[in-house]
């Protein structure tokens, strides 16, 4: 590629700054990665590893993309580096504490966080009514004998669980369901802002109706920070309800709609998992290292250098998570789902700062998910009638649809 890029239609591309080498420019779209048009949003990621660890591509205002474990570890874990102020292409982020905010300032709203994602919470209290929703929502599927399982599954199942663990009644999730679809798979903008602002509203009206009828759930705890000595602004309390609500929805979703993807190719994945459930730990993590998420951005704060290359302060970073599961320096085989893979961590709830603050309850939701489903369903395979199974890419990789059928 030539080292001067020019603008396109839509404004994305821009020219190649100086200190970027030329060798390292990529064309690289992260919503539509060269190679996605054949259905897999991780082969398409993976042909970066044909290149240069580190890249720059000057698509979304032009940007870096660590492509390999070892960096994109050290980018997560190096805050005093990489700032979470901008953790989109967009630059400076929405202010939803503690994800757009750096330490140590971010602790402040970790603390707030923690108690509600112990273990011992997530698996004494959560886990039981996690077990029931999932189960029943299995038990409808099965006589049909065909689903499309994002929207019929993976998509109701995180929501329903959420609202049972803050106490909302499941009778608003139809309409909390829509706001998410609005919000993540809206057409254009103003239908994405629409399905925000309906939440945005929806959450404003819990945080009042939590600080006159406290309860011991996360937004109770929300609505009285009010009351901490460091409150600012009402912008803190909206943005840390909101960010707890969105980021365990379409992360759950996808990671449920990617097991059943492997599940329907290679049915002796169910049947391990329903024959020898001891392994379920074991599958989980393989699950998601297999299935790295989110590509989130750092805004660079100061210049530095990492293999050669050279960042600038103001520069942005990408971190595609999903690269890093699949990297055959530290994995062998990446590609295949391997249970019995020896026990090796993975990056795919992050690291450091900002490590996924919830991880203990996703996990629990997987373990929960993987085992009532490979307990109660027969295998499932492609349903032969309807499209083949699509992915997308963006800031949280996923499946659009996936029709899968079973026998009756
Ligand atoms: C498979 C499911 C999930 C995955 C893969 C995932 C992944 C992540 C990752 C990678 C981050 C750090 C982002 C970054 O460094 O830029 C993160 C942060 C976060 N996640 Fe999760 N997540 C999942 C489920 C959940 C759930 C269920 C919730 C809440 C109900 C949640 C709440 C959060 C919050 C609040 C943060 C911000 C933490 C901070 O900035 O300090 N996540 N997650």
């Amino acid at each position: 590629m030539s080292d001067t890029a020019h603008q396109d239609q839509n404004g994305g591309i821009v020219p190649v700054p100086s200190h970027v080498d030329p060798k390292l420019v990529v064309d690289f779209d992260y919503e539509k990665p060269p190679g996605i048009e054949d259905g897999d949003t991780y082969k398409a990621l993976k042909r970066l590893h044909a290149g240069p660890d580190i890249v720059w591509t000057p698509r979304h205002g032009g940007h870096w993309i660590v492509t390999r474990a070892e960096d994109i570890k050290w980018v997560q874990e190096t805050y005093q580096l990489f700032s979470h102020k901008a953790f989109s292409s967009q630059g400076r982020s929405p202010f939803i504490p503690p994800i757009s905010v750096d330490p140590p300032d971010s602790i402040r709203y970790r603390a707030l966080f923690n108690p509600y994602f112990t273990k011992r919470r997530v698996e004494d209290v959560y886990q039981i009514s996690t077990r029931e929703i999932i189960v029943d929502l299995i038990e409808k599927l099965r006589p049909k004998g065909r689903c499309e399982f994002v929207r019929e599954f993976a998509f109701i199942a995180p929501v329903s669980v959420f609202f049972n663990v803050v106490n909302l009644p499941l009778s608003r999730r139809e309409e909390f369901l829509e706001w998410g679809r609005m919000n993540s798979w809206g057409e254009n903008e103003g239908v994405r802002a629409k399905g925000r602002m309906a939440m945005i509203d929806y959450i404003k009206g819990l945080l009042k109706d939590r600080e006159k009828n406290p309860g011991d759930d996360i937004f109770t705890s929300i609505s009285g920070f009010r009351n901490n000595s460091r409150f600012q602004n009402e912008d803190e309390i909206i943005g840390m309800a909101y960010l707890v609500f969105v980021a365990g929805q379409d992360t759950v979703a996808a990671q449920m709609s990617f097991a059943a993807w492997q599940m329907a190719q290679r049915p002796e994945l169910h049947h391990r998992l329903r024959d020898d459930p001891a392994i379920l730990p074991q599958a989980v993590e393989e699950f998601l290292r297999r299935h790295g998420l989110s590509n989130t951005f750092r805004l660079i704060v100061d210049d530095c250098e990492r293999k050669g290359v050279q960042f600038k302060k103001g520069d942005l970073v990408m971190v595609p998570i999903g690269l890093s599961g699949l990297d055959e320096r530290s994995y062998d085989d990446p590609f295949r789902v391997d249970f019995d893979r020896p026990p090796a961590p993975h990056n795919t709830f992050g690291n450091g700062a900002h490590l996924c603050v919830a991880a203990t309850l996703a996990r629990m939701e997987i373990r929960v998910f993987l085992e009532e489903w490979s307990k109660r369903m027969p295998p499932v395979r492609f349903d032969p009638d309807k499209p083949a199974p699509v992915s997308h890419a963006g800031a949280i990789n996923g499946l659009s649809h996936l029709h899968l059928a079973w026998d009756v």
